[in-house]
């Protein structure tokens, strides 16, 4: 599948970011430090008018995400309006705004699949993870309604160091709740999680546990339970294939209109990434320079120039490399052949010395 410009592969899947609003206050949350406004927003027909192009430039899927996208007024004429473009929609919700009717609403405008997240399985500390009191059950409301639809669930644990060892217990919430797939999804650290890294990285031996454990559950519910799992970057030799590679396989679209590479590339200095208000989606992907900028092998730097990997994890993840060493071109330093590669070790040293509070995220939005 091309998208008609010689070499340049048609994307899977659009990530909408309806918006940054978020009733929850995550200590992890990879948005940017600075949040759009709700008056920055796009409307509601520039959404549907992008999910037409997503369709049309040879998308399937559209993850409508956010923030919390269920803040937004029009989510059902959204659901509705990728639905009829053709695209298969996946809600990536924290839930607990959702009730019965919503969902109702939801289920009747097309919406195919649910991704809710949960902070932990212990009550107390999920409502502390997230900074509001009385989300976890919430979310457990939330998510029975989801399969009382008949709609497909998935289970989002994000997990770190105050909440690996209850990795139990979440995949027993899963199985509870009666999701066909858990994410097991260690903390990406960058946008405001850097800031919370030393609260939040788990140690050698947490993470052989947890890893131990995955592998367990993954005999023990082969064909109930589909278990996703990754090992983190901070405790691996070679770097996650960040997006499939950048300008590859996704592509996202921010709260303000902004084309990307990933949700948090945004950040990123030095690049004009298209405004979806002045271009059409398929020449943001194909003409721009900041999606050709990392495209392919072309751009890299030894050691990546002529790894063997270079085409499994493309060098890995941009915004991480910007974040650890202030170069977004250079190798990913989760890469052990990166010269930057002892930083993450000595990260790792850092946080276990360190305590469990956190820093949240002011209410600072801009408009
Ligand atoms: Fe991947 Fe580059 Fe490391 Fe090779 S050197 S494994 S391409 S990050
Ligand atoms: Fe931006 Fe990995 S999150 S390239």
């Amino acid at each position: 599948m091309t998208a008609g410009r010689g070499s340049i592969e048609a994307p899977l899947a659009l990530l909408a970011e309806l918006t940054h609003r978020c009733p929850l206050h995550c200590p992890y949350c990879s948005n940017p430090t600075a949040l759009t406004g709700p008056g920055a927003e796009l409307d509601t027909a520039t959404w549907a008018r992008v999910f037409r192009e997503a369709a049309a430039l040879g998308c399937l899927q559209v993850h409508l995400s956010g923030g919390e996208p269920t803040a937004r007024r029009d989510i059902v004429a959204l659901v509705a309006a990728a639905s009829a473009a053709g695209l298969y929609t996946n809600l990536i919700t924290a839930g607990v705004l959702l009730d019965a009717a919503k969902l109702a609403a939801l289920a009747a405008a097309g919406l195919d699949h649910v991704q809710l997240s949960v902070q932990d399985a212990e009550p107390a500390s999920a409502d502390r993870i997230g900074g509001y009191a009385g989300g976890h059950a919430r979310k457990l409301a939330a998510a029975r309604l989801v399969t009382e639809a008949g709609l497909p669930l998935t289970l989002n644990a994000v997990v770190h160091r105050q909440n690996l060892d209850r990795l139990p217990a979440l995949i027993a919430l899963a199985l509870d709740l009666g999701a066909g797939r858990l994410e097991v999804a260690h903390v990406q650290y960058y946008g405001w999680a850097l800031a919370n890294r030393d609260a939040l990285l788990p140690g050698r031996d947490q993470l052989e546990a947890a890893t131990r454990t995955v592998e367990a559950a993954r005999r023990a519910l082969s064909g109930r339970l589909v278990i996703d799992y990754v090992v983190p970057d901070y405790h691996a030799a070679r770097p996650k294939s960040c997006m499939g590679g950048w300008g590859r396989r996704f592509l996202a679209v921010s709260p303000a209109g902004r084309v990307l590479p990933c949700h948090a590339a945004e950040s990123l200095p030095g690049f004009d990434f298209p405004d979806v208000r002045q271009v059409s989606l398929r020449q943001a992907w194909e003409d721009s320079g900041a999606f050709a900028r990392f495209r392919g092998t072309g751009w890299m730097p030894p050691p990546c120039r002529g790894c063997d990997r270079a085409e499994v994890d493309w060098g890995g993840c941009r915004c991480q490399a910007f974040a650890l060493t202030g170069d977004a071109a250079a190798t990913d330093p989760a890469c052990a052949f990166s010269p930057h590669h002892a930083l993450l070790a000595s990260a790792v040293a850092t946080a276990a010395a360190s305590g469990e509070g956190f820093t949240y995220r002011e209410p600072r939005r801009q408009p």
